[in-house]
């Protein structure tokens, strides 16, 4: 890993590392308002390349409940948007801020803007992966079921940045991960290759119940994402709707996790959603929390705790 304490994704990480991050949230969560403000005095710049509710908003009151200050930008409000370089951009910036958040459909934006950047780099989704998002789910998870090690997840629905980013993290925190999705949408076969080489139990398979059997967590995710075109046909994806049948096939005490927005009606129903068993809403507030956790491991690391 470079000096600049980027956070690009789960795969840059020892498993160990990423565990300090979870329960450093765990911890600054519990601490509520009377936590510590380490980041007095530092800025976050935040570049939106699309539009985000959760993510943007709860980097904000992060940083704003650490002491410090974020700074919300769009391309179409920079240069960045009339052609200056990812990479000037950066180095600008840079002297500035002591951290950037960007999310943006081309990976390799991301990874342009962290090989010119002096200061850390977050990853605040990208058409690849959503690491931010992933760390959160774990907290949540841990909180409603206990360690997640060693139990069984099943996703149903489009293999997209999501579905690789929980591939990811099936590799970095010792579960076994189920991807129930049409053959045409299956996820990045390398993210599949790279966890199982770490030992990963990952499936993949166009039989959503056996995706689902005894699964301890279902996860679903919109089927049109924002680096898709919106004309995206996804009458394939019905069979993996997440819907009452679908939960009866997974574990007695299951719990339903989705990053939202959701499609109500498409991939998840109004029923699901709604239910006692729906934790949806305690992961979005989680975001905060793990981002928390982030932006300490990042800019202030000895914060964190261990
Ligand atoms: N889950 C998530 O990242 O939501 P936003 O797109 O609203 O940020
Ligand atoms: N897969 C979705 C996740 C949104 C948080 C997207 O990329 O739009």
């Amino acid at each position: 890993m470079s000096k600049v304490r980027h956070f690009l994704g789960l795969d840059a990480f020892e498993p160990d590392e990423l565990r300090r991050i979870v329960d450093g949230a765990s911890a600054l969560k519990r601490a509520g308002r009377s936590a510590a403000r380490p980041l007095v005095g530092q800025t976050l710049a935040m570049i939106f390349e699309q539009p985000s509710t959760r993510t943007r908003i709860s980097f904000d009151v992060a940083m704003t409940q650490l002491g410090g200050r974020a700074i919300p930008l769009a391309p179409h409000e920079m240069q960045l948007g009339r052609g200056e370089t990812i990479s000037d951009t950066a180095r600008v910036i840079s002297r500035y801020v002591d951290a950037i958040v960007l999310r943006t459909d081309s990976h390799d934006a991301l990874e342009n803007l962290a090989a010119a950047a002096n200061v850390p780099v977050i990853n605040g989704l990208t058409d690849r992966t959503h690491p931010c998002q992933l760390l959160a789910d774990m907290l949540t998870f841990e909180e409603h079921r206990g360690a997640i090690a060693g139990r069984t997840i099943a996703w149903l629905g489009d293999g997209n940045n999501m579905a690789a980013t929980w591939i990811q993290a099936a590799a970095q925190f010792g579960f076994e991960l189920r991807i129930g999705c049409p053959p045409e949408l299956a996820p990045d076969a390398e993210v599949v290759a790279w966890a199982q080489a770490r030992g990963a139990h990952i499936v993949v398979t166009d039989d959503a119940a056996a995706a689902l059997a005894d699964a301890d967590c279902v996860v679903t995710d919109t089927w049109v994402s924002l680096a898709d075109d919106s004309d995206k046909n996804v009458d394939h994806l019905r069979p993996y709707q997440v819907n009452e049948a679908a939960m009866a096939r997974a574990a007695p005490d299951a719990i339903f996790m989705h990053c939202l927005p959701a499609k109500r009606g498409q991939e998840v129903t109004d029923g699901v959603m709604e239910a006692p068993f729906s934790v949806v809403f305690d992961e979005a507030e989680n975001r905060l929390h793990a981002q928390k956790g982030i932006l300490l491991w990042c800019m202030a690391p000895d914060a964190l705790g261990r």
